[in-house]
């Protein structure tokens, strides 16, 4: 199983749109067998894939938890609304532990990383939807991670937020020495002159970059009718782009361009 954590500091970057549409391709498309883990207290994610009104337990339990093997988790992991795709839901208890540090010895980082191990012989992917910031649930995920994509919309906040950004992955990996950055990804993309520098800075960085993802209203149409792309909108750009996107992922060749 691969662990991807889609991460970025920011909200707004398309974190959320990026896992769901990811995980029906894979599943959709390549008949993967998919693990959406939901780290964001807002549970955008768990929603859109038709959490249960009483689900067993969320990532808040599991991160409150004790290491118990795994078991714990895979109680809480759910059938989504997507053929192929199961989730981990996150709900807003979640949010009470946002407030507690993520080197705070309460919360048990380690979580993901124990039921990733437990269902790994289950899925071929799990993909972590993260918060918009650095907490316990994030840390969570950053220790189960193989790998980190970032989505990142192309403005001048969000390229001065990527130093920093970078500085919390280089930390993560005196926990995680494994973790790689597999990516960034520039979404919401669209023609301007603006756009196509910043894109060339990030390419020029000499971090990976996989080809951007189009702005196009069909992501919001998707969030109303909550299907993804491939039901709703097939044919949009942003489709078209996520689908690119994963032929890329599943080449797992760095470099890209
Ligand atoms: N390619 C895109 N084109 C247009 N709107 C997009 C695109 N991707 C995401 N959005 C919209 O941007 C907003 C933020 O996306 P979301 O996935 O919720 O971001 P995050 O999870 O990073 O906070 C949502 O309203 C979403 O519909
Ligand atoms: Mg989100």
């Amino acid at each position: 199983m691969r662990v991807i954590a889609f991460l970025n500091l920011k909200g707004g970057v398309a974190k959320t749109a990026t896992t769901v549409n990811t995980a029906a391709i894979l599943a959709g498309d390549y008949g993967m067998r998919v693990l959406v883990a939901d780290a964001d207290s807002q549970a955008n994610t768990s929603e859109f894939l038709g959490m249960d009104a009483a689900p067993a337990g969320t990532l808040a339990d599991l991160l409150r938890g004790q290491p118990d093997g795994g078991g714990l988790g895979k109680s809480c992991i759910m059938r989504s609304s997507l053929k192929g795709v199961d989730l981990l839901p996150a709900d807003d208890t979640l949010m009470d532990l946002d407030l507690t540090k993520a080197e705070d010895g309460r919360l048990y980082t380690g979580c993901l990383k124990e039921l990733a191990a437990y269902v790994g012989s289950l899925y071929d992917f799990m993909l972590i939807d993260c918060p918009p910031s650095f907490n316990g649930a994030s840390a969570a995920a950053l220790i189960a991670a193989d790998e980190v994509i970032i989505p990142i919309k192309l403005d001048a906040f969000s390229l001065r937020g990527m130093g920093n950004l970078m500085r919390q992955i280089e930390n993560m990996r005196r926990i995680n020495p494994a973790l790689r950055l597999g990516g960034l990804l520039p979404t919401m993309w669209y023609k301007s002159e603006q756009v196509k520098e910043a894109e060339e800075q990030l390419r020029s960085s000499g971090l990976p970059v996989y080809p951007h993802i189009r702005r196009t209203a069909k992501v919001d149409d998707m969030t109303f009718k909550q299907e993804p792309l491939t039901v709703s909108s097939p044919k949009s750009a942003a489709c078209v782009d996520y689908r690119r996107f994963v032929r890329e992922l599943l080449k797992e060749v760095p470099g890209r361009g």
